[in-house]
């Protein structure tokens, strides 16, 4: 008899069903995938296909209308810190610092000073804020505040990182950065990443997985499984080469999202 290991995730069979005042919306339509612990995926797909509603059914945040959806075989059924979730305006707390942003999690869940001082200024140093811990959000510029919630999430050792669109609003280089920073964190925390994005170039660099989605109703239309990522981790400015390969797949997508 084999025993096989349950997913880390299983997408089974996923319908979600929306009430609206004109009628019922189908936001995501059976979808079945799974996830391995250390997959970065990023998902990609037009406006309105059922990006964030995926997210929000993993996240815990809505149940699904049809299928369920588990975390190592356990059924999830509400947000918990064990999978953290980074908006692209992500609210920090104007009235705390940058340090009492971070700690604010493992305060409620009353873990013992000693160790909320050591892992947030870990945590600090990691997305090199220490500098800046006493300062206010407010006083902090675009970039800064997003690496404060990417922070704020971590520093719980969250077992998988739920993103949505969460560098659509920062400038080209920060992004850049910040993408780098989230590839370095995924590594050395050996994470588990869901992002989803409208930026290919993002998606095709950073997840080990993309998932495609088409609309009406959403689906997942396409994965294709890469290794940009791991160039970018080796190379030594982080970068990857752009083959005919990459190419290829970067029109395929741009076919199936129709854009
Ligand atoms: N709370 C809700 N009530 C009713 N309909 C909703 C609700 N949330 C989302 N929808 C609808 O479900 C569909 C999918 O929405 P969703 O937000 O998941 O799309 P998305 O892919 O994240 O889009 P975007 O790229 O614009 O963020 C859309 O048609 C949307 O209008
Ligand atoms: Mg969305």
């Amino acid at each position: 008899m084999t025993i096989t290991k349950p997913a880390f995730i299983d997408i089974n069979q996923v319908s979600v069903v929306y009430d609206s005042k004109k009628g019922p919306v189908t936001a995501i339509e059976q979808i079945d995938k799974q996830i391995n612990q250390g997959d970065f995926i990023c998902v990609l797909g037009p406006s309105g296909c059922g990006k964030s509603t995926l997210l929000k059914v993993i996240a815990g945040f809505i149940q699904p209308t049809k299928g369920t959806c588990q975390m190592e075989d356990k059924l999830i059924t509400q947000p918990s810190w064990e999978r953290g979730v980074v908006f692209q305006d992500s609210t920090l707390y104007p009235w705390m610092s940058v340090q009492e942003n971070i700690e604010y999690g493992l305060k409620m869940r009353q873990v013992n000073p000693t160790m909320i001082k050591e892992r947030t200024e870990s945590i600090l140093e990691q997305v090199g804020l220490l500098h800046v811990k006493d300062a206010h959000t407010f006083e902090l510029s675009g970039g800064m505040q997003q690496r404060v919630a990417v922070a704020r999430t971590l520093v719980n050792k969250p077992k998988m990182i739920l993103m949505d669109e969460p560098f659509g609003a920062l400038d080209a280089l920060t992004r850049l950065n910040m993408q780098g920073l989230t590839r370095d964190l995924w590594q050395e925390e050996k994470t588990t990443v869901f992002l989803i994005t409208h930026d290919i170039d993002e998606a095709m660099t950073l997840g080990n997985r993309v998932w495609v989605m088409s609309k009406n109703p959403g689906k997942i239309e396409k994965e294709y499984q890469l290794d940009y990522t791991y160039q970018a981790l080796t190379d030594e400015r982080h970068r990857v080469s752009v083959d005919d390969k990459y190419l290829t797949i970067k029109n395929e997508i741009l076919d199936i999202i129709g854009a």
